[in-house]
């Protein structure tokens, strides 16, 4: 029925209306011109007012082909002043939870199709090893099994029952694949990756969703074997919809066809660009108004058939077919609207994501605050930074344009507000510091005319203001310091040359320790920074962007009213010269470290503590030797030995003892979440499928290697925290 709905639309459609059908034009364009001229299949960076006016317009074509409406809601809906801002990607991965995630995309979803938005670009499986990177804040971390994990929930929780159920949005799995491996952690420099570096790391978290039924997918700005991903025939054809038997759409990135023109110059024109393009798979192109002539002109001349463009224009057809956007366009519902929009669900569930996405990483005794501390002095330029906390893709972050104007303030809790609430005693509030200042554009524009992001100037530290800080800290029981990145330090083409605190913030973090006053600082930042050695040793919270109901979550758990559950999704370096610090890293030779330095990271991937204490103890396998079939079970005791109750992570890590090639010390395959009451011991099985033992060969094939493993079971990467058992493989 599909199918035949599908050929009877596409035999009545023009070239010029199919070529159309399979572009996405920027909705700040002329919405005339965009429906009228172009015939467009789809339009992002909208408004209701905007997505009602193309709907009108749409009903003026021949043929009234509904448009799909897109746009990037990542971490709740980004384009409407007042929706639930949820906690960032990397913020949400530190619960480790899927359940949670999935109900986070479930809600997003609510919001997002009440306002007529049919697709996100979201959820981000990129791998976040450069944390020079401004976009590792998008991401679910550096671990390829959990990235999958968490990116398989959240398309689930945005695609719904199916593509009938009404508050059912499109997922789109990006950026397919190895956008991440950027040049010194430029974004969108040159990724170019090998076809078994990709296969090892980059591709499984994509067939995972893939499989998960992620409607459709976005290619990233970089390229493999030298092959800019638009047009990669290998990872496109081969790959996604090949081996993995993908039936999808395939979405460029914001004019990745016309970058192969006038930036990447590996495409003589526009019509060579397009052919390109759409012979490798693509369906949708984003925002490169010069594929329609490129494409008429293709056709014309012969370098591409009006074939390969129906089978394309098919694939975004079926898509409009499947979701009954023909029977219901899908637009803006008032009344739906003032249902879900930060409804009292959705900011309950946003207050459990904020809570579980805060990682205690070092404590000295000062955190949960003693019951009898009656003055705590909030100090840090973070503290009361609404828009910071949000992160961005957020509305009003100063780096989208189109976004809206922001969210009430009312309805954003910072930490101060938090502990203003929540506190009986006194606050007092110093800003202590500034972080930076904006230059006046001195970067110009990119060669598209795109406003280039301009580069920030670090403010000096401020004396007056550090010591108006330093009196109100000496005259307190405690000082809570909330320090991290600001916004403009964030997102696409906003990648740092360092990791450490900007501003006068290093200064100040130095007089408050020097005070000798209990110090805990809470590192409020999109991705993991380097804290100056005077506060090494000082208690330390880190906080992704934690979204409208952060700065109630650390209160909570300052104030010993929650108890800390996180574990990093991400390694901390002691340096950003130190990077890479991911815990997977291949095994080395005797280089693997520099002079000056140790390879420890500052925190390990999966390190977190909570206001108790567990030992593992134990550890046991109940399978010595499997097939490849089979299924490996240990079993390992975990005993809170402290007086506050405990929410474990369990990990387990698998050891493949010799390979046939180079390949990673320990992998995460599985892991557990576990709730110990004080003094509790447990026994807790773990499981891990022989078949996911593997490596990817040196001819690029993924296989298990029969012989000699290890299960590592503990708290954390770290090795002097996992248990080893050992197991064979016939
Ligand atoms: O979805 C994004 C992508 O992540 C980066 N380039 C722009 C797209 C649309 O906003």
């Amino acid at each position: 029925h599909l199918e035949a709905r599908v050929a009877d639309l596409l035999g009545r459609m023009t070239l010029p209306e199919k070529v159309g059908q399979m572009m996405q034009f920027d909705a700040r364009e002329e919405l005339e011109g965009i429906v009228l001229d172009h015939h467009a299949g789809s339009i992002l960076h909208t408004s209701p007012e905007k997505v009602v006016r193309a709907a009108e317009l749409t009903a003026q074509t021949r043929l009234r082909i509904p448009l799909l409406v897109a746009d990037d809601c990542i971490h709740g809906h980004s384009f409407w002043e007042g929706a639930t801002i949820f906690p960032t990607q990397l913020g949400m991965a530190a619960s480790w939870d899927t359940d949670l995630v999935e109900r986070v995309g479930r809600a997003t979803a609510a919001e997002v199709a009440a306002t007529g938005i049919h697709w996100t670009f979201s959820p981000v499986l990129c791998i976040a090893r450069d944390l020079r990177w401004g976009r590792v804040n998008e991401t679910f971390g550096e671990d390829p099994f959990l990235i999958g994990e968490l990116a398989s929930a959240m398309v689930r929780g945005y695609q719904g029952g199916g593509l009938d159920d009404p508050d059912a949005i499109l997922a789109t799995a990006k950026h397919f694949a190895g956008y991440s491996e950027t040049q010194g952690g430029r974004d969108a420099s040159e990724a170019d990756m090998s076809r078994r570096k990709l296969r090892s790391w980059f591709l499984p978290p994509f067939e995972r969703v893939a499989r998960e039924g992620c409607r459709t997918f976005m290619l990233g700005y970089q390229s493999t074997d030298g092959v800019p991903i638009t047009v990669n025939d290998w990872l496109l054809s081969d790959v996604l919809r090949g081996e993995w038997g993908y039936a999808g759409t395939l979405i460029t990135d914001w004019d990745n066809v016309g970058r192969m023109v006038w930036e990447q110059h590996v495409q003589p024109d526009y019509a060579h660009a397009a052919a390109a393009a759409v012979k490798a798979g693509n369906d949708m192109i984003m925002s490169t108004p010069g594929f329609f002539e490129g494409a008429l002109e293709a056709v014309a001349s012969g370098l591409l058939s009006e074939a390969d463009i129906d089978q394309a224009v098919a694939r975004v057809l079926s898509l409009k077919f499947r979701f009954g956007l023909f029977e219901n366009p899908r637009l803006p519902d008032t009344a739906r609207i003032a249902e879900v929009i930060a409804s009292r669900a959705h900011t309950e569930l946003n207050l459990e994501a904020a809570r579980r996405s805060l990682v205690l990483l070092r404590n000295d005794g000062a955190l949960p605050l003693a019951p009898a501390t009656q003055r705590i002095a909030v100090v840090g330029p973070l503290a009361d930074d609404a828009q910071t906390q949000l992160g961005d893709w957020a509305g009003s972050s100063g780096q989208i344009d189109w976004m809206p104007d922001g969210h009430p303030r009312e309805q954003i809790t910072t930490v101060l507000d938090g502990l203003r609430a929540l506190f009986p005693g006194t606050v007092t509030y110093d800003r202590g510091a500034e972080i930076l200042d904006l230059t006046d554009d001195p970067a110009g524009t990119f060669p598209d005319g795109q406003p280039r992001p301009p580069i920030v100037v670090p403010r000096e530290p401020d004396a007056a203001q550090i010591a108006a800080a330093v009196a109100s800290a000496e005259q307190a029981d405690v000082v809570v310091a909330v320090v991290g990145d600001r916004i403009e330090l964030v997102g696409e083409g906003r990648s740092t040359a360092t990791l450490e605190l900007v501003g006068g913030q290093r200064a100040l973090l130095e007089a408050l320790a020097a005070t000798g006053k209990p110090l805990v600082v809470v590192l409020l930042a999109s991705k993991p920074l380097v804290l100056p050695s005077t506060v090494r040793d000082a208690s330390l919270v880190w906080v992704g962007n934690p979204g409208m109901e952060g700065g109630r979550a650390i209160a909570e758990l300052l104030l010993g009213q929650i108890e800390p559950t996180g574990r990093l999704p991400i390694s901390f370096a002691r340096h950003a010269g130190q990077q890479p610090t991911y815990y997977n890293q291949i095994r080395g030779q005797h280089g693997d470290r520099y002079a000056d330095l140790t390879q420890e990271p500052a925190f390990a991937f999966g390190d977190g503590l909570s206001y108790s204490t567990v030992e593992y103890t134990d550890a046991t396998i109940l399978t010595p030797a499997v097939g490849v079939g089979d299924t490996v079970r240990a079993r390992v005791t975990l005993r809170n030995t402290g007086d506050r109750p405990a929410h474990e992570i369990v990990q387990v890590y698998v050891r493949d003892r010799v390979t046939s090639v180079s390949w990673a010390d320990k992998e995460l395959k599985a892991y557990r979440h576990v709730e110990l009451a004080p003094g509790e011991s447990t026994t807790v099985e773990v499981a891990v499928d022989a078949a996911d033992c593997t490596i990817v060969d040196a001819a690029g094939n993924r296989i298990v290697e029969p012989g000699a493993f290890e299960l590592l079971i503990g708290p954390s990467s770290r090795d002097a925290a996992l248990l080893p058992v050992g197991f064979e493989i016939r």
